[in-house]
């Protein structure tokens, strides 16, 4: 008998991309989820190829029918291997989220040794949503195989811009730890900047972005981007909710509340 399993999509707060590469990043689980039934149909919440983890939920649901028990180890250990069939050299961060929930402190010491923590919120996030810059035409593989190819050109460059995003994954920390008072606007738009500098952020994306911090929010690509047409989702908060909800509304763009934190695989009865 198949068993009701759920697993949530994610977003990354800072570090997507340099979490490859060794690189600290922060990601939570968000409260939309794939459902996966005991005859193998799912239904799911999470866009499809918008940055959101929805191939790593799928993946964790697979896994996790399979294993049968919430063995958290070994469900987050099958669904790597079935992320890494299709997408070649994932970190990890995507799977471990969607099996764990929460916040997440994460990082890929090597290919067999990847680390993390819960990271307990002391503190409120201001509300926040997602906004759809439409879908990328490049998958996650291809973004990724289009920063390696970047860094096998310009090196000391995108190292440069990894340290520089691991200064800002680090701030976000000290933010949701309150170990700093820190602005979380302010960590928004630096990330964005670092990621468009290595490129993974298309023009039309980087427009509607514009326009947002021209109206005093902030908004960020969160995932792997896109280059060409959409970047996926942008995480944006803005102090004035209304202000923002009207900017979409007749701009045309599809924009919806998002809540981080969201709880990670589950089995349903
Ligand atoms: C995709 O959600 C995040 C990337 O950093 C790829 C990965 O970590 O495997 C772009």
């Amino acid at each position: 008998m198949g068993i009701k399993v759920s697993a949530p999509g994610k977003i990354i707060l800072s570090g997507e991309h340099s979490v490859v590469y060794g690189y600290p990043a922060i990601a939570a689980a968000v409260n939309w989820r794939l459902v996966r039934l005991p005859d193998g149909k799912v239904e799911s919440k999470i866009p499809i190829g918008a940055g959101l983890g929805s191939s790593a939920a799928y993946a964790v649901s697979v896994s996790a029918a399979k294993i049968k028990k919430l063995d958290l180890e070994r469900i987050n250990r099958l669904a790597y291997q079935i992320e890494k069939k299709n997408h070649g050299s994932p970190s990890g961060v995507d799977n471990t989220t969607s099996t764990y929930g929460g916040f997440l402190w994460y990082r890929k010491e090597a290919e067999n040794f990847k680390t993390f923590k819960q990271i307990e919120a002391k503190r409120k996030l201001p509300k926040l949503f997602l906004l759809n810059t439409g879908r990328p035409t490049e998958s996650t593989k291809d973004m990724v195989e289009y920063v390696a190819g970047l860094r096998k050109k310009r090196g000391l460059y995108v190292e440069k811009i990894f340290r520089k995003i691991e200064k800002v994954t680090r701030s976000f920390l000290n933010y949701l730890s309150k170990e700093s008072n820190g602005n979380f606007g302010h960590l928004i738009r630096d990330n964005e900047r670092l990621l468009e500098s290595l490129g993974v952020v298309s023009e039309s994306t980087k427009a509607i972005i514009e326009r947002i911090e021209k109206m005093g929010g902030y908004a960020k690509i969160t995932g792997a981007g896109g280059r060409e047409k959409g970047s996926g989702m942008v995480l944006v908060y803005h102090k004035d909710v209304e202000k923002i909800g009207l900017f979409a509304k007749e701009n045309n763009l599809n924009m919806m509340p998002v809540k981080l934190g969201g709880e990670g695989v589950r089995i349903e009865r």
